[in-house]
């Protein structure tokens, strides 16, 4: 097992900013893990995971422990039902060869969450959503190795409370468990209306009448590629905001600053309002902030333009959270998580 010292993290994630790691690991295995933890806990230095880079943000002061970055291989049909498959997936993988795989042999259940950058091992972290799909929805259980007791561990999918773009893994439990693989159970069902909006749309304006997987997926792909940028040709971690979440007293006051709001019911007495309307609202999409590009497709999305540092992105989010604030009175937050948490 290799380790590599002072490593620039920029190259590991796809915003292209921060420092270095001191330590970095590629764990092609789940028993590469336990000794990298006994050797980090023997040298009293942090650990860190990484999978694709493409929902991580790095601090200009870098990582001053060590990042494992998960390369576990491997899809494999573990079991067939009446009515579904049930797939187990190496954290590794790259989401969107999963949802390939899956559509390939005509499963539901992921389809609408095509070209999502990112590792399958990261999915559960954020409880990765698109056009009206979510991992909750599928994910049966994941193996994992729990640095507090030492050993590998199978959660449930109620085990990592899943809620909009949250879990425990960036909640109470941040950092205690190392994901190693992910179990879904899939659907033989074809895909089936009413689907998301913007999706339904597409098809309709496109005379897609036949839903088959791979018509979800072909149609989720071109939606995505005319409003989000690559991540390869302009850095981003795709949304750098969460949709904002209101309790429904606030909804009049933002209702009387602009009757026309967007909003979504959560029906828990909350609703979600989409920050990328905020954002456009209070002029900045199309805006380069200290080297951060707003994106002009898609108000949600910042992208490394010219920015220098990590100091450079924070002062370009300061300046939309306050906006925001300023004109809403909402406290918009961040999606990607960042190193050091
Ligand atoms: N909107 C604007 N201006 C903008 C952007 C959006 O007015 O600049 C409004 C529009 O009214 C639109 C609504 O926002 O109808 C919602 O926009 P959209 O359907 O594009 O989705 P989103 O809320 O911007 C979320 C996810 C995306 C996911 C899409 C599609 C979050 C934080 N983001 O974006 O996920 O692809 O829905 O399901 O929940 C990601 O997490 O990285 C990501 C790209």
């Amino acid at each position: 097992m290799d380790i590599h010292t002072n490593i620039p993290l920029k190259n590991y994630t796809t915003m292209k900013l921060g420092g270095n790691a001191r330590f970095i690991a590629d764990i092609l295995k789940p028993e590469d893990v336990p000794p990298l933890l006994d050797k980090a806990s023997q040298q009293s230095l942090p650990v860190a995971i990484l999978g694709g880079g493409s929902n991580t943000i790095v601090r200009d002061e870098g990582y001053d422990g060590i990042v494992l970055r998960i390369r576990i291989p491997g899809i494999t049909t573990i079991s067939e039902e009446l009515n579904s498959v049930t797939i187990k997936i190496g954290a590794g993988e790259l989401w969107d060869n999963v949802v390939a795989y899956a559509v390939d042999l005509r499963l539901s259940g992921i389809e609408a969450m095509s070209a999502i950058p990112g590792t399958a091992g990261a999915a559960p972290v954020q409880n990765v959503g698109a056009y009206g799909q979510e991992i909750a929805d599928t994910l049966v259980s994941l193996e994992a190795y729990d640095t507090e007791a030492r050993t590998f561990v199978t959660l449930m999918n109620e085990d990592c409370r899943f809620s909009y773009r949250n879990s425990i893994f960036r909640d109470d439990a941040k950092g205690r468990y190392v994901i190693t693989s992910i179990t879904l159970q899939l659907s033989k069902n074809l895909p089936s209306p009413p689907f998301y909006d913007a999706l339904q749309r597409y098809l309709d304006e496109h005379n897609i009448t036949a839903y088959t997987h791979q018509a979800i997926r072909d149609a989720v792909i071109a939606i995505r590629k005319d409003k989000l940028p690559d991540p390869t040709e302009r850095p981003n971690t795709g949304s750098f905001f969460k949709n904002a979440i209101i309790e429904s007293w606030q909804l009049p006051d933002i209702q009387a600053i602009d009757p026309d709001v967007p909003y979504y019911d959560m029906g828990d007495g909350r609703y979600k309002i989409p920050t990328g309307w905020l954002i456009e609202k209070v002029g900045l999409k199309g805006k380069l902030l200290h080297g951060m590009r707003v994106h002009e497709k898609n108000a949600l999305v910042l992208i490394n333009e010219s920015a220098g540092s990590y100091a450079d992105l924070a002062e370009a989010r300061e300046e939309i959270t306050t906006a925001v604030r300023a004109m809403f009175r909402i406290e918009i937050s961040q999606e990607p998580l960042e190193l050091p948490s």
